[in-house]
């Protein structure tokens, strides 16, 4: 029997703080574990798309305990802030799922930080909230981060050496890097969490394809590329599970007793695009720990963060 959210246990007692919870697949996640009896913070930029998803998440679970916190990931100092005020309450963290994740702007952008947007957002500004966190996830043995990541992780054209994207942009390219980046930091963090005894389990997942706004905020965000692309989605409709569905390998990753850290999960069946949850492939060159090293050590100059 494939797996399904039935099949989520108990997360009563269970902290969880996911990312970009406003809408999408972030939101599907924040939706059943607040189902399963978790305490969920929802993390995201836009307090009114905040305001939203607990209203609507309330009305769905009217017993739910949760509770939006503002987070602009392609900001450093609102990450900061946002871990801090975690801090300040005290509350271990029993999961942490790192969603949020723009997808190939056509325009290389900067953030106030003058990094790469792509890069910023669903790649640096993760690593290092996850770096301020580390102290409440320590607090819970077992807790554990899954990555959201992407087939785009798979790509041959990514380029390691290039993270600001300075020598070419395409956006694409980028966001893949931004993917695959996150799959080397979740194995990198597993390897490091057991080293040093922090009993944290680390973990990625992707969703396939699912139908979200990533597309439209994206590469389809205005123009001709807009127009084309509302014109071309009613078409796609059938080959695109709606977020509900693709949202299961995170899930997966984030509650199954079966899941394991240093593993990706994803759908199985054609070109895992969508399918049954189980073990993804796992993208090649994110099995090169040296260049992870090199990652997590490069990221924690830029971010100004350590995990020591
Ligand atoms: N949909 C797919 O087919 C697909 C496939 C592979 C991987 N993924 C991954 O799945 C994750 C969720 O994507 P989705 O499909 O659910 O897309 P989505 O519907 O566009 O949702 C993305 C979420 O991320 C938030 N976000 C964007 N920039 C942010 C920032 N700077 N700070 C904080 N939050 C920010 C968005 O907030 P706003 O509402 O404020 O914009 C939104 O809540 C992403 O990491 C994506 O790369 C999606």
């Amino acid at each position: 029997m494939a797996w399904t959210t039935v099949n989520i246990p108990s997360q009563s007692g269970r902290l969880a703080v996911v990312t970009g919870a406003t809408g999408g697949l972030g939101y599907e996640e924040a939706l059943a574990l607040a189902a399963a009896g978790a305490e969920v913070v929802l993390a995201g930029r836009n307090e009114h798309k905040g305001a939203d998803a607990l209203a609507r998440l309330r009305a769905a679970h009217p017993g739910a305990t949760v509770r939006f916190e503002q987070l602009d990931l392609a900001s450093l100092d609102s990450v900061a802030a946002c871990a801090q005020r975690l801090l300040a309450a005290g509350q271990g963290i029993d999961l942490l799922v790192n969603n949020a994740g723009i997808m190939a702007p056509t325009q290389r952008q900067l953030t106030v930080d003058g990094f790469e947007l792509q890069f910023a957002t669903n790649y640096l500004g993760h690593f290092a909230l996850t770096a301020q966190l580390l102290p409440l996830l320590r607090r819970v043995p077992g807790a554990r981060v899954v990555n959201v990541s992407s087939l785009a992780a798979n790509l041959d054209s990514i380029d390691l050496t290039d993270l600001q994207s300075e020598r070419s942009y395409v956006p694409f390219q980028t966001y893949g890097m931004t993917k695959l980046a996150l799959v080397m930091f979740a194995l990198e963090l597993q390897r490091r969490s057991e080293a040093a005894g922090w009993e944290i389990d680390a973990m990625a997942a992707h969703p396939g394809y699912a139908r979200t706004d990533i597309i439209g905020n994206g590469p389809a965000a205005r123009g001709i590329r807009g127009a084309l692309w509302r014109i071309t989605k009613p078409f796609l409709l059938p080959f695109s599970p709606p977020a509900e569905l693709a949202v299961l390998p995170i899930l997966f990753a984030a509650t199954s007793p079966d899941a394991q850290g240093g593993e990706f999960y994803g759908p199985t069946g054609w070109r895992e695009l969508k399918g049954p949850t189980g073990t993804a492939t796992m993208p090649a060159r994110a099995l090169d720990d040296s260049a992870a090293a090199g990652l997590w050590e490069t990221s924690e100059r830029l971010a100004g963060v350590s995990f020591a």
